[in-house]
């Protein structure tokens, strides 16, 4: 291998070196891997006596929100807490004892119910069962 050979095949080498490290990261933030999602369908969503009439509290079920209400008249529902407009988080308005998505102003009964606003279907609800001290909420099969 003379000299000129030598120096093509190291900048060529170098070269595609270069090029492979640049493009390895972004082809994999481009392509996220297919990891699988844990699937939990029963969670402690909050202890007995956490929440008082007319309060909710916002849990984590799995990787997505949900949202445990205490409704004025003693009754624990709880519902998925993402909107199914455009997936913002809900909160519940005890003033109009409704279920309000402020990004949009969408508004769901206490049954889950779009009252009004863009939201095109009702909110995933779940069962909620007192097991000792636990509230515990689980998807509806
Ligand atoms: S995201 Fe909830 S109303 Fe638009």
């Amino acid at each position: 291998m003379n000299r000129r050979k030598f120096i093509d095949f190291f900048l060529g080498g170098s070269l595609a070196g270069t090029i492979i490290a640049l493009l390895y990261p972004t082809i994999r933030y481009i392509l996220p891997t297919k990891q699988a999602e844990a699937v939990v369908k029963k969670i402690t969503a909050a202890k007995v006596g956490e929440l008082v009439p007319n309060t909710y509290k916002i849990f984590k079920f799995g990787t997505s929100p949900g949202i445990l209400i205490f409704t004025p008249d003693g009754e624990l529902r709880a519902f998925s807490g993402i909107c199914t407009h455009l997936t913002c988080t809900v909160i519940y308005e005890s003033d109009t004892g409704t279920i309000l998505c402020p990004c949009h102003n969408g508004r769901f009964d206490l049954s889950g119910n779009v009252v009004s606003g863009p939201p095109p279907t009702p909110l995933e609800s779940y069962n909620v069962k007192i097991s000792g001290e636990d509230i515990i909420v689980s998807k509806k099969s």
